[in-house]
């Protein structure tokens, strides 16, 4: 058997990096596999989120899940938070997960900077509780975006352990990741060698699944280039970054490969690739932006999406924290 299972966090909004990375990818996956696709509240809190705000960016992330296709009666869709188990098999992977494997996450070193004494306990312990979200489900697929690879290695390394050190072997899946084609590691529109990403200071640098047509336009016409027209060879094209990074988001956005993109425009100027770009981009995004204002301007439907969501995820996640219970050999259990 085969199950999906991701998450985004509602700690910002979202850009076209986490549309072409993980939304894409969820919605064409729900038709495929069992498909449990959360938000996630639990790990956003790891930095500061205001109270008054935090359920309404639960809502928006939940917007965008189905603005980009996902169909609740396919896919499950819920908050992290209101699935406790979550967090009952977190600890659990806690007492598994060894310092050592913590220390070398790179996300944390980039998240953490130069304040790490100041961070949260929350913020180091993060890649846990992820292992938790994909092994509560015993999920065996996990569509990410290439910034999540090394997460997926720890989640394998704890299920491995765990099953090790409990007797149990083949009780969690080694789950894998899904990171493949041009939309896994989508980068700035100002710098070719930095993600885009939400905590980018300049909003030039990416595109916001909010953001209307002529913004979007805009964005891609102002993009950092080189000079130069574009090249024949993907060879070629992976020596110039910025270039390399819009060819990747017109063939993710066409679903097609790179080389067929350059197959099209190899030896034309961006004064001809930006426009078409730019046209593609408003063409695939603008409705997106626009069903998610639609579905926000009346929450009733998507909290209960949510609230059903939540129940049908318990009742798959609660029978694996019951065994991993005795497993582990609390009493009672
Ligand atoms: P988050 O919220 O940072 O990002 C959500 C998804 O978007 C992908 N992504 C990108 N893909 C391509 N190019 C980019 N520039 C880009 N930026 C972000 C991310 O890889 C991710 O797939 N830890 C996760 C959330 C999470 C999770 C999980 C994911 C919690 N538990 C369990 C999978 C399974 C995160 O912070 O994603």
């Amino acid at each position: 058997p085969t199950r999906v299972l991701s998450g985004v966090q509602p700690s910002g909004a979202l850009h076209l990096g986490n549309y072409l990375g993980a939304l894409v990818k969820f919605a064409r996956l729900q038709h495929e596999m069992d498909t449990f696709i959360f938000v996630a509240d639990l790990h956003a809190i790891t930095v500061w989120q205001d109270p008054a705000l935090l359920a309404q960016q639960t809502r928006e992330i939940a917007a965008a899940y189905l603005a980009a296709g996902l169909d609740p009666a396919k896919a499950t869709i819920f908050p992290q938070s209101a699935v406790r188990e979550h967090s009952e098999l977190a600890w659990i992977f806690q007492c598994v997960a060894r310092l050592g494997w913590l220390d070398r996450m790179t996300q944390f070193k980039e998240k953490s900077g130069k304040h790490k004494e100041r961070s949260s306990v929350g913020l180091y312990t993060y890649p846990v509780l992820q292992a938790a979200d994909i092994l509560v489900y015993k999920a065996t697929h996990v569509p990410v975006g290439e910034d999540q690879k090394q997460h997926l290695e720890l989640t394998r390394d704890i299920a491995g352990k765990f099953n090790h050190d409990f007797g149990a072997p083949g009780f969690f899946p080694q789950p894998e990741p899904l990171i493949q084609g041009p939309g896994a590691r989508i980068m700035s529109l100002r710098d070719g060698s930095a993600k885009m990403s939400k905590s980018d200071p300049s909003d030039y640098s990416r595109i916001n699944l909010t953001d209307d047509a002529d913004a979007i336009a805009t964005k891609v016409k102002k993009a950092r280039t080189d000079p130069e027209p574009l090249p024949e060879t993907l060879e070629e094209l992976a020596t110039r970054a910025e270039a390399d990074n819009l060819v990747g988001i017109f063939a993710a956005l066409a679903g097609r490969t790179k080389a067929e993109v350059l197959a099209d425009y190899a030896g034309k100027g961006f004064g001809t690739f930006k426009p078409a770009l730019a046209e593609l981009a408003v063409e695939k995004l603008a409705p997106v932006g626009e069903t998610m204002r639609r579905f926000l301007a009346d929450p009733t439907e998507i909290d209960r999406i949510l609230k059903a969501g939540a129940e049908r995820a318990s009742e798959v996640a609660a029978p694996t924290v019951a065994e991993v219970k005795k497993l582990v050999g609390f009493w009672g259990a």
